[in-house]
């Protein structure tokens, strides 16, 4: 049987899109079950219905945090993933979720771990005006940003790159190293040693 994975993304759904086409590609033998988003005007819901991949809204409302952690609580577990992709998730996943899936939820994320943790990383790193920075994939425990790296990618800021372009070629690493990790995860290549991944070809 194929591995289950699920996607959450509150955004366009690039690294979503990208993770689609190497699965179509073959490239990894695995079945994304399901597209969950917090926000029902993301783009990833709108490109799971184009790759007829089940689009599931849970709309976020701050005021009702207990109720959306707990629907998002059981659409995971109804979806039995063998994995969990936080693809863009914008919503701090609670320490329930968290727990239940140990080390079976991958995040993506826009920066050089452990600088620039959080939100706006890209923007950061850009106006602190560190030479390199690049993203990080790592499993998703209960601090902000701080789970066991899997994979990270560098790149360079030359002087004369603007922020956007910045952006666009730290969006091009993230789509080589979401589905890279994802595909050592499900083909379980990922051993860990204390804190430390190793990759076992
Ligand atoms: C990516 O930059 C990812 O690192 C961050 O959110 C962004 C999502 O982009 N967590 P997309 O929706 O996959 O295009």
């Amino acid at each position: 049987m194929k591995k289950k994975i699920v996607v959450l993304a509150s955004g366009r759904g690039s690294n979503f899109a990208a993770l689609v086409q190497f699965i179509k590609r073959k490239k990894l033998n695995a079945e994304i079950v399901a597209l969950i988003s917090d926000n029902p005007t993301a783009g990833a819901l709108l490109l799971a219905d184009s790759f007829n991949i089940r689009a599931i809204c849970i709309p976020f409302r701050k005021e009702e945090r207990t109720n959306f952690n707990e629907k998002l609580f059981k659409t995971l577990k109804d979806s039995e993933p063998d994995l969990i992709v936080a693809a863009g998730f914008m919503k701090i996943l609670p320490p329930e979720i968290v727990n239940y899936f140990e080390r079976k939820i991958i995040n993506i994320h826009p920066s050089l771990l452990p600088a620039f943790p959080g939100i706006g990383s890209i923007q950061k790193a850009w106006e602190y005006g560190v030479q390199v920075t690049g993203c990080t994939t790592h499993f998703i425990d209960n601090t902000l940003d701080g789970g066991i790296i899997i994979l990270q990618s560098i790149v360079k800021i030359k002087p004369n790159m603007s922020l956007a372009d910045l952006e666009s070629a730290i969006h091009k690493e993230e789509h080589k190293i979401l589905p890279k990790s994802v595909k050592y995860f499900i083909e379980g290549k990922i051993k860990i040693i204390n804190r430390r991944v190793v990759i076992e070809e």
